[in-house]
């Protein structure tokens, strides 16, 4: 299986002068890596147990054999979650299937839908437009109460149960939660559902390789053994202590001293892959969630974390670039790119006459996507922009395990870094409660009031 490789020469002095890390800078944050390294690996077996995915074969199995069993059943799976429950499932799908294969689904395999938004004005043209009873809803909350999903749940399962009736409409339903706790929980123990467990000790940005992201995977056929075998060659490779050689320390390194030391602090990942653009979505939930935080570990308010930005190439060349380019100092690049991409297509020759188009005839575009993105590169460190490379060999099930732990390791050695808690969201937990407050669930009375107190007083609308 081939390794995906990382790349820091233009991140550098050398390459990109006073905006760039010198060797020495990097070479400091060495112990603090190690030391960083350490603390994660040591919470592995306990609060950190999503590092050991990859080898819970036993689940593995028990998910594909449920993908099996209802293989040629269902025209659509849906995802019915938001954040860590909906994100890492879209980034496999688009990196792992065909771009087009919702539009014309290969034979014998479902489309995936991820309804990972509650606006009306997504959610009734689904209603109106796909059919209940040739679909599985994978509902996914590790919490089980996050009201996105769970009015999706109620509206689904009403329209299941008026379509199929009581029994039937079970079939429909495969519930991804807490293993004992919570109230979905609760519900496939009254409903009888077929469901899956999230761990403890996995959260949710932290879950695309447990039954989280594997369920919809493998009932759309995805290599999810490949997927895992990805995920463990890189946690081995990260095991080293040595910088130089362990792309989770380097990448976190990157990102840490290029926000504190050159005030860097927004973060692009430039996917030149059309296939990884929503790994870069992911990434940025990641990223944003586990280090934004208004409190350090010691409970010092600090205000500390990257911003995340996304980016696809070529696309974002034309959109993007001039600022990346040219506007302030404050960002630093991750290319995503794909060495030897599977497909390739040929361009005419024509117009032997006309320079400025003839120049592309008797090429093709795999050579145009390449120079587009080393030219974007030397473009953005010619103008003094740092940018480090993780190159894929190509786009497969093994790769995408390999990134997609990678950076999770990363992230949660940004967070020793950071000096924050990596894990916790206490920002998203806030919304939550004053949505809760707002829709009236009891108990969040005194919330509710504060909330139209607040609103009410001194509004200025026009
Ligand atoms: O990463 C996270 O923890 C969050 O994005 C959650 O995944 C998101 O809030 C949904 O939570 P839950 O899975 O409990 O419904």
């Amino acid at each position: 299986m081939l390794p995906i490789r990382f790349d820091h020469t233009h991140a550098m002095t050398p390459a990109v002068g006073e905006h760039g890390l010198s060797e020495s800078e990097l070479m400091a944050l060495t112990e603090p890596s190690v030391r960083a390294l350490e603390s994660v690996q040591a919470r592995r077996s306990k609060d950190l147990r999503w590092l050991d995915l990859p080898y819970r074969d036993a689940v593995r199995k028990a998910i594909l054999d449920y993908a099996a069993s209802v293989r040629g059943r269902f025209e659509n799976v849906c995802v019915l979650g938001i954040g860590g429950s909906a994100l890492g499932n879209t980034a496999l799908h688009t990196a792992l299937d065909d771009p087009f294969h919702d539009l014309f689904p290969p034979k014998g395999k479902p489309r995936l839908f991820v309804l990972d938004n509650i606006d009306p004005e997504l959610i009734t043209p689904f209603l109106e437009r796909v059919d209940p009873t040739r679909t599985v809803f994978n509902v996914i909350s590790k919490s089980g109460t996050t009201a996105e999903t769970m009015s999706q749940f109620l509206i689904l399962r009403a329209e299941l149960v008026r379509r199929l009736g009581e029994k039937a409409h079970r079939d429909h339903l495969v519930i991804t939660t807490d293993e004992a706790k919570g109230i979905l929980r609760t519900i496939v123990g009254r409903e009888g559902y077929r469901s899956f467990g999230v761990p403890d000790g996995v959260g949710g940005r932290f879950s695309v390789l447990s039954e989280v992201g594997l369920v919809s995977s493998a009932l759309l056929g995805i290599d999810v053994e490949a997927l895992h075998a990805g995920a463990a060659a890189m946690d081995q490779r990260c095991r080293t202590p040595r910088l130089v050689e362990n792309p989770a320390l380097l990448h976190a390194a990157l990102q840490f001293l290029l926000h504190t030391r050159r005030n860097l602090p927004m973060a692009v990942t430039f996917a030149y892959s059309h296939r990884l653009r929503n790994v870069a979505d992911w990434y940025a939930q990641l990223l944003a969630e586990s280090l934004g935080k208004k409190h350090s570990r010691s409970g010092a308010v600090v205000h500390r974390g990257p911003t995340p930005i996304r980016a696809v190439g070529v696309t974002d060349q034309h959109s993007q670039v001039q600022l990346y380019a040219e506007g302030p100092f404050d960002k630093w690049f991750t290319i995503l790119a794909v060495e030897e991409p599977e497909k390739d297509v040929p361009i005419p020759l024509a117009y032997a006459d006309l320079e400025a188009v003839a120049y592309l005839g008797g090429r093709t575009l795999k050579e145009l996507f390449h120079a587009e993105r080393e030219g974007t590169r030397v473009a953005l460190t010619d103008a003094g922009r740092p940018c480090a490379e993780i190159a894929l060999p190509r786009v497969d099930a093994h790769t995408v395990g390999q990134l997609l732990f990678l950076l999770e390791l990363s992230v949660a050695v940004m967070g020793e870094h950071y000096d924050v808690d990596a894990f916790d969201q206490p920002g998203v937990e806030a919304g939550k409660i004053a949505a809760y407050a707002l829709m009236g669930r009891k108990g969040y009375e005194a919330r509710r009031a504060e909330i139209q107190g607040a609103v009410g007083a001194g509004r200025r609308r026009i």
